[in-house]
Formats: structure tokens, C-alpha cells, sequence
């Protein structure tokens, strides 16, 4: 069986439309999906939606749909953005897939069985975003969430809780075994500071203040902790319980969890603890990432500062999304996004150093060779330089790409694309051709030809449209062998090179910052139309009434005996009615548009199972039907053609 390699995201939230910090952690482990795929290596990706919870339910009801309508449509707009941005996951597993709600009720099941949860009662500070119970250490002096920042408050419930304080020891001893399943290392330092130092208290793994959640299986008015259902998700999502457990087999442990900072608690010692109860191999790496931030804040919807990669995706491509992300952020660190950033990194690494060299390249193989990839001759000391540079980037590339420092791969590869538009400048073929020396000429155009394929190579698993771009543009096989980068000499002369369209065209910054900043806006406030239109429905929705509604009411045809004055009150009858056998009283305020005669002897429609009041002491038993216009014209409704006395209208 060959290498196997298994990478996840986090199991996202659907409960608002993903922005840039969700999308920059599915395209690192798309990268590294397509690095490690390169490599020859059997990959498997996971990602998802984590669908159950508090947060969910409540935004449901916000808009009036049912939790499962609310995640449908954005679980359906975040599988159209990993489409647009060519994200080759092998499964995308909800919360709320069947599979996965078995899963999870049997691990919880297994883990009670085994005596690793155990019934109790919890008081304490809740975070309702996180669904975290709180120790008053843990929180600063105005009770925030030490995850979010956001309030707590008091908090009562019975709960089932995991025995996680008994792990304690085990998960410092593994971290001591494994020095490399926390990463980068200094958040290995923050786990154990800020949480195992102290010790660790159980964990309530229940609610019951909520339902939208996993039932416990031997207890329905609980309902499994949401972070319980999250993590398994990534045993879910490999197949476990279905009937082919094949990949679980092939596939777990994982390689890699890739997780943000704000996560890794639960991903470096709940999940290794829950793990290691049901006796569940651990997973090798936890790697945490920092945020994306906006002018160093977070991002969120009520600051509307978020930033939504759609926009930017249809307006400069996904690979300069892509490169960006990966190139402009130290992976494990916060950093900001910037509107200009983003233009600068696009001029002149896209634009200037890599659409540039492959333009040039093609228009002079065009002009000097007819477009036919020449034999190079012999090479001087600037060919022989390329040659030894070009094919020893994959080297340094799979170092840094052990600690999945992208930015550091990419600069690595920059250096030989600036190295490579730089030969131009030493080797002037256009002096060259000036001088007739064509086989001079010949060994530049290959060598250029030559470093770009390279670099084709190279950039593959992070810039998958622009490596294919250039290889049709320089008559490669769209086929890409890792191996192949690391060999100088593989391009064939006679190959026919095309001039194709620019791969990055040069941008006017500030015309396209203000664009950008335009499209954004407009999808923010689509969006939000979006939500209002629902809650709208949602409005009018309350005023309609089902068939149900409408039979609770009892409307029957009255014959007004006698009709006489209200002895308290100047504006009140008190109407005498038949209704078939039985005889009753109402009371009506019609006495300003009718005389008694106008109504004696008359049919009229009583609602007969109103809850009988008095007014100014004598009881009204129904209450007659009329219709009043805007100017207070009013009159009694009847039906059309006689009917007897106690008819049922319906
Ligand atoms: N549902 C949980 C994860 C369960 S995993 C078993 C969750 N979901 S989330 O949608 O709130 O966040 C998912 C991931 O997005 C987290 O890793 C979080 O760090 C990341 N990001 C959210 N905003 C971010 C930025 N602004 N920048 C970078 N990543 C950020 O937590």
C-alpha cells in the first residue's frame, strides 16, 4: 500500500455565509492536499459543516426557518465557493447527515458504557457562541469568554460530563512523546500554560436547554455537546459507519488537523482525550493558524467589516485569491488584510515577475525561433547559474512545506522567477538577435522556456490555473510529475509554444481598490436583503392562518328575536337571538346604525364559542359579525339567500 496522507479543515459553522479567514484555511489544506498528491502520495481531504447548536437554532428563529432550511442554503453557497475555488476535497460532511448523528450517539453510547461520562449537575459561565462552560480562573474580571472574548453568564443544568480531568497526565506525556502534534510550537506552550497547568476540570459533554442537536441515545431530554458532534465529524467524514469503512481504515489516523487559533483547545486536548477514551489511534498533527484581521480587528458582520472572497475571486481570479493568502500571511500568525496589499502583491509578483516572464518568453521564442522551443547549444556561466537554481527549489520547497509554511515556499519559488527575468536582462537576446547569433539565442529562449517549467511545477499546488495556463502556453503535457521539477533539461525542443492571454495584467490600484470595495459592499448588503426577505416572509407568514385556525372558530346564523337598550351604556343593544334551539344574548355596540325594528325578525352571523364577557354588567354570549369601512360605515354581515337559524358557516 502506498504513503497515505489525511488532512482536514475545521468543520465550519453555517450560520452566516463564510468569509476570507474561513476560505484561507481551505486552501491551505487544498495546497497541501495538491502538494502532497505531487508527491505521489494517497491523500484524502475532509471539510464540512458543523450544522447543531445553540447559535444555529437561534439565528433560525431570527429569520423564522427551521434550523436545517437555514444551514441549506448557506452549506449550499460554501460548496459553490469551494467549487469556484477549485478545492479538491473527497468529502464534505455535515452535522446533520444521518451517518454521522449514528456516529455520534454510538461513541457517546461507548463512552458511557465504559464509565468515561457520568451523570451531574453544572452551574457555571456559559458562552452561548461557544457552548463552553467556564471556570471563573479562566475568564478576566468581567466574565468574557477566554475563546471569543464575548460575555458569559450564569449558567444552571444537569449534564452529562467526560472525565477529561483524568487525562491530564496522558496528553503532557504525549505532547512530551510527540513534540511535533502541536504546532507551531509556541501554541504547544499556550495549551499547556493557559489550560493543563492548572489541571483540568471535566467536561460537561450535554445540554438540555436547547434541541437542535444529536440526542443522547439513553436520555432524550439531553442533547450531545456540540463539539462532541464537530470533532467526530473528521472519523465521519472518512466513512465510519457506513457499510465501506474502507478509507476510515486506509485513512486514520490524520496526518493533519488544520485549525485556527481559537480552536486548538479543543482540537489539542479534548479531542486527543476523547480519542484516547474510546481507545481511538491519535491523530499525528495539530497545526494552528493565526487570523485574518481587518485594520487588527476581527472580523464580524455588525462591525461590516468583513471581507467575502467571491468578489475578489470573479474580479482578479482565484489563483491571485489563492496566492495572496498563501504568500502574503506567515501561516501560523495573525495578519492583516488590506485592500492595497492585496493590489501591490498582484502588480508585482503576478503581474510584474511571473505574467511578465512568461509573456516575454513566449513573444521572443515567437519572434526569434518561430514559436518552435529551439536545442539549446552550450552554457555559459548565467545559463549554468539557472540550471543549478531552478531544479533545487522543490528541495527547500518540501522543507518549508513540513511545517506548512506556505509563504516561504512561494517566496522560494519567486526567487527563481525573479532570478529567471533577471537572466533576461544579463543575456539581452534582443542585442543578440541584433548581432545574427541564433544559436546564442537558442540556448536563451530554452533556457527561459526551461526555468518556466519548472516553475509550472512548482506553483501547481497552490496556483493550479496559472501552472496549467502556462504549460499550454509553452506545449507541456498537461500532466505534472513532481520529479519532473527536479530535473533541468526535460522540455523538448520542436515543442510549439503559443502566445495565450495575460495571466495577470497590470491594475490600476486605486481604481480597482475602489472596486473591489464596491463589489464587497454590494454582496454584504445582498446578502443581508436576503436575510430580511426571509424574516419578512417569515412576518407575513405569522398573519396567515392554516384551515386549522379557521375550524376552531364557530360561526352560526342567529334570528334576532327582540333587540332592547342597554340599561348602562347609551351605544349598546342587547340583541335576544335564536340559534336553532338554543336562546341567547349578546351584546353589541351597533345602537348608532340600526333602530330595534331594522333588526328584529333578521338573520344575522353570531361567532357562538367566544369566551362569554360582560359589559357594564350584562353578559354577551357571541359576538355578531359586521363590516366597517375606513369612514365607519358599518353593517351587518348575513348570507346572501335565507338559511334557517343555527346553520354552521364553513
Ligand atoms: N465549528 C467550529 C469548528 C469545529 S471543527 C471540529 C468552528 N467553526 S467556525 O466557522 O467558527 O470557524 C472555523 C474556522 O475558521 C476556525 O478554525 C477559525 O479559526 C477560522 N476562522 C474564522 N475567522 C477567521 C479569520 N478571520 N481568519 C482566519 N481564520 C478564521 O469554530
Amino acid at each position: 500500500m502506498g504513503k497515505t496522507f489525511y488532512v482536514t479543515t475545521p468543520i465550519y459553522y453555517p450560520s452566516d455565509n463564510l468569509h476570507i479567514g474561513h476560505t484561507y484555511c481551505t486552501v491551505a489544506a487544498d495546497a497541501i492536499k495538491k502538494f502532497k498528491k505531487l508527491q505521489g502520495y494517497d491523500v484524502y481531504m475532509v471539510t464540512g459543516s458543523d450544522e447543531h447548536g445553540q447559535k444555529i437554532e437561534e439565528k433560525a428563529k431570527e429569520v423564522g426557518v427551521s434550523p436545517k432550511e437555514y444551514v441549506d442554503k448557506i452549506v449550499a453557497d460554501t460548496k459553490e465557493l469551494w467549487s469556484l475555488l477549485d478545492i479538491e476535497y473527497d468529502s464534505f460532511i455535515r452535522s446533520t447527515d444521518p451517518i454521522h448523528e449514528k456516529n455520534v450517539q454510538e461513541l457517546f453510547q461507548k463512552l458511557y458504557d465504559k464509565g468515561e461520562i457520568y451523570k451531574d449537575e453544572y452551574e457555571g459561565f456559559y458562552c452561548t457562541p461557544c457552548e463552553a462552560f467556564w471556570a471563573e480562573s479562566q475568564m478576566d474580571k468581567d466574565h468574557n469568554c477566554p475563546d471569543c472574548g464575548r460575555p458569559t453568564h450564569m449558567a444552571k443544568e444537569e449534564s452529562y460530563f467526560f472525565r477529561l480531568s483524568k487525562y491530564r497526565d496522558a496528553l503532557l506525556e504525549y505532547y512530551d512523546n510527540h513534540p511535533e502534534f502541536i504546532q507551531p510550537e509556541f501554541r504547544k506552550k499556550e495549551m499547556i500554560n493557559n489550560f493543563l497547568k492548572e489541571g483540568l476540570d471535566d467536561l460537561s459533554v450535554t445540554r438540555s436547554s436547547f434541541d437542535w442537536g444529536v440526542p443522547v441515545p439513553f436520555d432524550k431530554d439531553h442533547i450531545v455537546y456540540v463539539w462532541i458532534d464537530a470533532l467526530s465529524c473528521y472519523l465521519s467524514g472518512l466513512g465510519l459507519g457506513t457499510e465501506d469503512e474502507s478509507n476510515y481504515e486506509k485513512f486514520w489516523p490524520a496526518q493533519v488537523h488544520l485549525v485556527g487559533k481559537e480552536i486548538m483547545r479543543f482540537h489539542t486536548i479534548i479531542w486527543p482525550a476523547l480519542l484516547m477514551a474510546l481507545e481511538i489511534p491519535l491523530p499525528e498533527k495539530i497545526f494552528g493558524h493565526g487570523w485574518i484581521l481587518f485594520d487588527d480587528d476581527k472580523m464580524s458582520k455588525s462591525k461590516g467589516n468583513v471581507v467575502y472572497p467571491e468578489p475578489i475571486i470573479e474580479l482578479y481570479g482565484v489563483d491571485a485569491l489563492k496566492y495572496f493568502l498563501l504568500r502574503e500571511f506567515s501561516f501560523g500568525n495573525d495578519g492583516n488584510f488590506n485592500k492595497e496589499k492585496f493590489m501591490n502583491r498582484l502588480n508585482s509578483d503576478l503581474a510584474n515577475d511571473l505574467g511578465n516572464l512568461l509573456s516575454r518568453t513566449v513573444s521572443m521564442i515567437e519572434k526569434y525561433c518561430n514559436g518552435i522551443l529551439p536545442e539549446p547549444g552550450e552554457s555559459n556561466e548565467f545559463d549554468k547559474d539557472l540550471e543549478t537554481l531552478a531544479p533545487s527549489i522543490w528541495e527547500k520547497n518540501e522543507k518549508a512545506m513540513e511545517h506548512f509554511q506556505f509563504s516561504v515556499v512561494l517566496d522560494d519559488i519567486w526567487k527563481l522567477v525573479r532570478r529567471t527575468n533577471k537572466y533576461v536582462d544579463e543575456t539581452t537576446p534582443w542585442i543578440v538577435a541584433k548581432e545574427g547569433d541564433q544559436k546564442r539565442l537558442d540556448t536563451i529562449m530554452y533556457h527561459l522556456a526551461e526555468s518556466l517549467r519548472v516553475i509550472s511545477i512548482l506553483i501547481y499546488p497552490y496556483l493550479q490555473n496559472t501552472a496549467k495556463e502556462i504549460r499550454n502556453q509553452l506545449g507541456l503535457p498537461e500532466n505534472i510529475s513532481w520529479e519532473d521539477g527536479k530535473v533541468w533539461g526535460l522540455s523538448k525542443a520542436g515543442n510549439k509554444i503559443t502566445k495565450g492571454k495575460i495571466i495577470f495584467p497590470r491594475l490600476d490600484t486605486k481604481k480597482e481598490m475602489e472596486k473591489l470595495e464596491k463589489a464587497n459592499t454590494a454582496l454584504f448588503e445582498k446578502r443581508m436583503k436576503e436575510k430580511e426577505k426571509d424574516m419578512n416572509e417569515e412576518v407575513k407568514g405569522k398573519d396567515l392562518i392554516t384551515i386549522d385556525d379557521f375550524d376552531k372558530c364557530e360561526i352560526k346564523v342567529a334570528l334576532v328575536e327582540s333587540v332592547e337598550d342597554h340599561p348602562n351604556a347609551d351605544r349598546l343593544y342587547i340583541l335576544h337571538l335564536k340559534i336553532g334551539e338554543e336562546k341567547r344574548q349578546i351584546v353589541s355596540s351597533i345602537k348608532e346604525y340600526y333602530k330595534p325594528e331594522d333588526l328584529e325578525g333578521k338573520k344575522i352571523l353570531v361567532l357562538t364559542n367566544l369566551k362569554p364577557a360582560k359589559f357594564r354588567g350584562v353578559e354577551s354570549n357571541g359576538m355578531l359579525l359586521a363590516a366597517e369601512d375606513d369612514e365607519g360605515n358599518l353593517t351587518i354581515a348575513s348570507t346572501l339567500e335565507d338559511i334557517v337559524d343555527g346553520a354552521s358557516l364553513g
